[in-house]
C-alpha cells in the first residue's frame, strides 16, 4: 500500500539543517494499523507531514514515497490534492485548531463528503449525521447543528475522526488522536478508532504506548529522526530489543516511571555513532564510533543497535 524509501525530511533553519526525518524506511500494507512512538521532537509529525506533503514550501523532501505503485513525492500539487483527503487523509494532533470555529460540525463534515462525492448539500448533510451516528456519538443530528466550541475535547477528537474518516480513504494518518483525553474517554475513542480504520491502513502516531499496542499490528520506533526498532505490536510492547525502546517502556506510568536519563539530542547536530548511545546504560565503545544499521533480528523485527547484532 505504502512504501517509504531512505526518506529525509529536513529544515533550513539559521543555526544550520534540521534532520527531522533522516533515512527512513517504512513499509505498510494493506488493512495494516503502523503505530508511530517516540519522545516528543523526534519527527513523527513531520514524517506524517512528509506523506501527505503538508510542508512549508522551504522544506527539503529526498527519498521515495510509493503509494499504489506511484511517488508522492513526484506528484504535482494539483495531483497531490486530489488524492489528499480522499485516499490518504489526516486526522490532525490537535483538534481546537483543526476544526473551523464558525462552521456547525455537520456542515464541516459534509463538505469533506462533498468534496469526494458526487452529491448535494442535502444528501452530504444527511450523511454526515449518519456518520456521526455510526461514530456512536450520542444525538448526532443535534451535534451536527452545533459548532466546535459547544463540544467536550473528547467529543471534539471524535468528530476529527469521523472528518478525516468520511470520505473513505484507503490511507489514513492519525496523529495523536488519544492526546489529552482523560482513560474513559481515551477507551472510547481507542474503540472508535479500531472499528472506522478496520479495514483500511493507518500510520497512527502517538505517545501512547498502550492505544498503539491496542489498536495496531505493528509499531516503529522513532528517535532523533531515525527508526529505532520496528516489529509486531506484541513484541515490542513484551521483547523490545533497542535499549531505547526499553528505556521508553519502562518510563510508562504502568511500568515504573522510570524516566530515561538525559534529554532528546539535536536534530542538527546529532551525536556521533549511534544517537542514543549518550544516554545508554549498555553504550560499548563502538556505539560511540560507528553509526549502526537497522538489522533483521527475526521475521518482522528490526533494530539498530549493535548489542542486537
Ligand atoms: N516547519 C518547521 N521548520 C523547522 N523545524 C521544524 C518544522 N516542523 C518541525 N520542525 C522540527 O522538526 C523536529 C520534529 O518535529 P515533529 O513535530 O515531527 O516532532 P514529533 O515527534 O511529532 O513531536 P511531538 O511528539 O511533540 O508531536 C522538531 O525538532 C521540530 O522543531
Ligand atoms: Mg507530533
Amino acid at each position: 500500500m505504502l512504501e517509504i524509501i531512505n526518506l529525509k525530511t529536513q529544515f533550513p533553519s539559521p543555526d544550520g539543517l534540521v534532520n527531522a526525518v533522516d533515512s527512513a524506511d517504512l513499509q505498510i500494507e494493506d488493512n495494516e494499523r503502523l503505530g508511530l512512538i517516540g519522545e516528543t521532537g523526534c519527527g513523527k509529525t513531520v514524517l506524517g507531514m512528509s506523506i501527505i506533503r503538508l510542508l512549508p514550501p522551504s522544506t527539503r523532501i529526498h527519498g521515495q514515497i510509493i503509494y499504489k505503485g506511484r511517488d508522492l513525492l513526484n506528484l504535482k500539487e494539483e495531483e497531490m490534492r486530489l488524492l489528499r483527503g480522499k485516499e490518504i487523509s489526516m486526522i490532525l494532533q490537535n483538534p481546537t485548531t483543526s476544526l473551523n470555529p464558525v462552521l456547525k460540525i455537520g456542515d464541516q463534515i459534509a463538505e469533506v463528503i462533498q468534496l469526494h462525492k458526487d452529491c448535494n448539500r442535502k444528501e452530504a448533510k444527511t450523511k454526515a449525521v449518519e456518520i456521526l451516528a455510526a461514530a456512536m456519538i450520542p444525538e448526532a443530528p443535534k451535534r451536527a447543528d452545533q459548532y466546535p466550541h459547544e463540544l467536550s475535547g473528547g467529543m471534539k477528537e471524535r468528530v476529527m475522526i469521523v472528518m478525516g474518516l468520511a470520505s473513505q480513504p484507503s490511507f489514513v494518518i492519525a496523529d495523536e488522536p488519544t492526546k489529552g483525553l482523560d482513560s474513559g474517554t481515551k477507551a472510547e475513542i481507542i474503540r472508535l478508532i479500531r472499528d472506522m480504520t478496520s479495514g483500511r491502513s493507518m500510520l497512527m502516531i502517538t505517545h501512547d504506548l498502550a492505544a498503539a499496542g491496542e489498536i495496531c499490528d505493528r509499531i516503529a520506533v522513532m528517535y532523533a529522526g531515525e527508526l529505532l526498532e520496528m516489529a509486531s505490536a506484541k513484541t515490542i510492547l513484551h521483547d523490545p530489543q533497542h535499549p531505547y525502546t526499553q528505556g521508553f517502556i519502562n518510563s510508562l506510568p504502568s511500568r515504573g516511571l522510570l524516566p530515561i536519563s538525559g534529554s532528546s539530542p539535536s536534530l542538527i547536530d546529532p551525536p556521533h555513532g549511534c544517537r542514543f548511545h549518550p544516554r545508554c546504560p549498555w553504550a560499548m565503545d563502538i556505539c560511540r564510533r560507528e553509526h549502526p544499521q537497522i538489522i533483521k533480528l527475526e521475521k518482522g523485527h528490526f533494530s539498530r543497535c549493535f548489542l542486537c547484532a
